[in-house]
């Protein structure tokens, strides 16, 4: 029988690595993308010649007709915005019928979830996480608690009546004497959610099923993560964290497919980094620096459009990274964001209290104090972008890479140049010619 490839897809850095460039990338080469965790708090970006295309909560495989779409039941997802990033995809052109398929297990995000979001981020200060607002964190509080909310819900009125006025009446209660804020009503929110329930009702179906059809039959799967390795629930810089499993980990429970039908897993990061909201971020330029590289990298949120705070790459993040995602390979974005620097930064470990740390420290308060150590490389001041393979690159761009690949100790397997599809380098000797031999063909 023929046997596709399985591979996850995750970020590993703070996200916005440009996971989604490097999904539309592959996703010819595979026959299904699953997005296995997080929710509308992502914004993954796809270039498309002129058109931008902005995915939130549907995989980015979405834009390649005859890709099979799967939202796992790791999704947290708000009927609202789902409809209405669908309803855009079909006004441009997308077919989703018969390419889209929903969990019946995902949990909902609930109008008083972004309001709890709100309400609490208000309430901590300046201890506040920086959240997108979208009600994530409070849905994952829901399904951990096992008052949640699930699609298959959604499509029986009275199971889902019944849940709705348990939640309202816990709700209630927080938001108006914990945070002040504005209360619900049931009916308020059972009639839009019972007509989102009629839309969303041809795509809710048992995934975990489908997916291992699918797979038995010889199916390549991308797994899509959202976020990255440092935003993780657990192995993130907590509390300054999204709330869900975005390590390769989280492809498994957030789909079904058990971790023995993963072939491999590819970590994206960028050339040098950023991270939106708070938290420790050890590497983060100051002054004039970042304010280059945020308007070359054009460094603004895709889902809340707030700058993001840039930084030099950080090879200590990077390790960890592959570490706990048991990284086969990397691609790195954004090269050319560094093209006009007469000096790049590297860091590779932290100075504290005078020892040197090289591996990620996991307690905040060493991070707080951690200082880089950096090592500087020479910069190549001249273009990348027109470069199809690694030696059309100047060498001392080829140089900073290799030294990237040593530091991190995985092989590179692509390098991005650009936000547009080909603006993409195949690197030779990586693990994806073994899983996707025909991608170098289908890039120059
Ligand atoms: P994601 O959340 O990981 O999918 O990343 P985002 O889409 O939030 O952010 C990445 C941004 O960088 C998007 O605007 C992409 O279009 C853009 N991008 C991706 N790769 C490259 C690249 O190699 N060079 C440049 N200049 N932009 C890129
Ligand atoms: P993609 O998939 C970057 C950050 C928020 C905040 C923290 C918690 O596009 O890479 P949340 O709303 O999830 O409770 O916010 O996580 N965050 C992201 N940062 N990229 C993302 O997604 C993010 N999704 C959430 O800024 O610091
Ligand atoms: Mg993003």
């Amino acid at each position: 029988m023929k046997r596709g490839r399985t591979v996850v897809i995750v970020g590993a850095q703070w996200g916005d690595e440009g996971k989604g460039k490097v999904v539309d990338v592959l996703t010819p080469h595979v026959n299904v993308v699953v997005r296995y965790q997080g929710g509308n708090n992502a914004g993954h970006t796809v270039v498309v010649g002129k058109e931008k295309y902005v995915l939130h909560s549907i995989p980015s495989g979405i834009l390649h007709s005859g890709c099979r779409c799967v939202i796992g039941c790791g999704v947290v997802i708000d009927p609202a915005a789902v409809i209405e990033e669908m309803e855009t995809l079909v006004r441009r052109g997308v077919t989703l019928d018969g390419n889209l398929f929903i969990s019946k297990n995902a949990h909902l995000i609930m109008p008083y979830h972004p309001a709890l979001d709100r309400a609490s981020e208000a309430k901590l200060g300046a201890r506040r996480i920086g959240t997108t607002g979208k009600g994530v964190g409070p849905a994952y509080i829901d399904k951990a608690a096992r008052v949640g909310i699930r699609m298959a819900d959604l499509l029986d009125e009275r199971l889902f009546r019944d849940k709705l006025e348990a939640n309202i009446a816990q709700k209630n209660r927080i938001l108006s004497e914990i945070y002040d804020a504005q209360t619900f009503t049931v009916e308020a929110i059972l009639n839009p959610y019972m007509r989102y329930a009629g839309w969303l009702a041809p795509y809710i179906t048992d995934t975990p099923l489908l997916l291992s059809k699918w797979m038995e039959s010889g199916y390549s799967v991308l797994f899509e993560g959202a976020q990255g390795t440092m935003l993780d629930i657990d192995h993130g810089t907590y509390p300054y964290i999204t709330s869900s499993s975005t390590t390769s980990g989280g492809a498994a429970t957030g789909t079904g497919v058990p971790p023995t039908r993963i072939h491999g897993v590819l970590g994206v990061a960028k050339a040098y980094t950023t991270r939106v909201g708070g938290g420790p971020f050890p590497t983060e330029m100051k002054g004039e620096m970042a304010e280059t590289i945020r308007e070359r990298g054009d460094e603004y949120g895709a889902t809340t459009g707030r700058p993001r705070r840039c930084g030099w790459f950080g090879a200590v993040v990077l390790r960890y990274a592959a570490r706990i995602n048991g990284l086969d390979t990397v691609a790195i974005t954004k090269l050319d964001v560094l093209d006009g620097c007469e000096t790049v930064k590297i860091c590779t470990g932290y100075r504290y209290r005078g020892d040197l740390l090289t591996d990620f420290p996991e307690e905040e308060t060493i991070l707080k104090e951690a200082e880089p150590v950096y090592e500087d490389v020479e910069g190549w001041m001249a273009p990348t972008s027109h470069a199809k393979h690694e030696g059309d690159l100047p060498a001392k761009a080829r140089r900073y890479l290799e030294r990237l690949e040593e530091l991190i100790g995985v092989p590179l397997c692509l390098v991005s140049t650009g936000a547009v599809r080909d603006e993409t380098i195949v690197c030779d000797d990586s693990p994806l010619l073994r899983w996707f031999p025909s991608v170098r063909s289908s890039l120059i």
